[in-house]
């Protein structure tokens, strides 16, 4: 492993005004999202989206790196190019979604742990030879009256740390999502909580596993109220809790954090980093790793007519990335 090169990806990840989409839906989520628009879940389908997706005219203007998800990494455009080939040939850094899922915690119901350790470091080797530069797992982390509980947290931290440091021996980046789930009726304040018990363990983890911070980047969830709180906040109040709980969590060493969107509008993903980045100084860049803040938009256009949608789509997967790229910089205007 060289220290070197892992930070220098990790930085590129994260370079001025750019950020990460995020295409590594397992074939079971992109049924579900394909459902949602009514596109049958064929592998031709799933190649075709991510062909478009993925050969957005100009997509590097404001995209370092895009995840994939183990079938799409193997994949080629109707032409026959991999995938992975049409990624380098645009400065788009690979990478790749290694955990298998999360599956109920033994013991502790309605409570999840990521799986997929078993044979990583084999899978990692390969996904390495194919192009891949990083790799992310996510950690599902559900708030309820009794979760999540502290064994819940420390085995999907465990988990999370056992696999970044597997990355960074096979020279990928980590990308640790340890993501709280938007829904239930908590409130703000209960978000922020459990995301910093959730983060101080995490980081604790990581140091334990000899994780060198300069080569991780994290995936954060963003400190908002629960879907069915009724509660609402501001742009600023979210801003101002999630950079809060960020800072008094996240060493300083860390070349950056992106957020994944999580069930936010596209809207409100692009103001909350806008107005984050607006607010003054930081440790570390701030930017977006979003899959649906990223692509809802191009999906519907792209559903209407598959064979003819195609330039269209691609022009909101780019207006997406501008927005993003914008607020990436704390400088998105509404207005457009
Ligand atoms: P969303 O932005 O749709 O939450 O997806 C990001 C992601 O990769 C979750 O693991």
């Amino acid at each position: 492993m060289s220290i070197e090169l892992l930070a220098e990806t990790a930085q590129a990840m994260v370079a001025e005004g750019k950020g990460i989409i995020a295409i590594d839906e397992s074939n079971a989520t992109i049924k579900k999202r394909f459902d949602g628009v009514g596109i049958e879940c064929t592998e031709e389908n799933r190649r075709a989206y991510r062909e478009l997706l993925l050969t957005t005219p100009k997509l590097s203007d404001h995209i370092s790196g895009a995840i994939l998800f183990d079938e799409t990494l193997r994949q080629s455009t109707r032409d026959g190019v991999p995938f992975t080939r049409v990624m380098a040939d645009n400065g788009i850094i690979p990478g790749i979604k290694v955990d298998k899922g999360a599956h109920p915690l033994a013991g502790f119901p309605g409570e999840l742990v990521t799986e997929g350790l078993d044979g990583l470091r084999a899978r990692l080797e390969e996904y390495y030879k194919l192009g891949a530069r990083f790799a992310k797992w996510r950690a599902v982390i559900n708030i309820d009256d009794d979760a999540p509980s502290g064994t819940c947290i420390e085995a999907n931290n465990h988990a999370l740390a056992r696999y970044a440091a597997l990355c960074q021996e096979q020279g990928l980046v980590p990308m640790v999502e340890p993501e709280v789930i938007m829904d239930g009726s908590h409130d703000i304040d209960t978000c922020y909580e459990v995301t910093e018990v959730v983060l101080r363990s995490l980081f604790g983890s990581l140091y334990e596993h000899n994780v060198v911070l300069e080569g991780t980047i994290l995936k954060a969830s963003m400190v908002v109220p629960g879907t069915t709180s009724g509660d609402t906040a501001s742009i600023e109040d979210v801003a101002l809790a999630t950079l809060q709980c960020l800072k008094s969590t996240v060493p300083a060493t860390l070349p950056g954090i992106v957020f994944l969107s999580g069930g936010q509008s596209d809207e409100d993903a692009t103001a909350h980093l806008d107005a984050m980045n607006r607010m003054g100084p930081k440790p570390w860049p701030l930017s977006f790793s979003y899959g649906r803040a990223m692509q809802s938009a191009a999906l519907k256009l792209w559903s209407q007519d598959i064979a003819n949608n195609v330039a269209d789509a691609q022009k909101t997967v780019y207006a997406r990335a501008r927005d993003n790229g914008l607020a990436a910089m704390g400088q998105w205007n509404k207005a457009g």
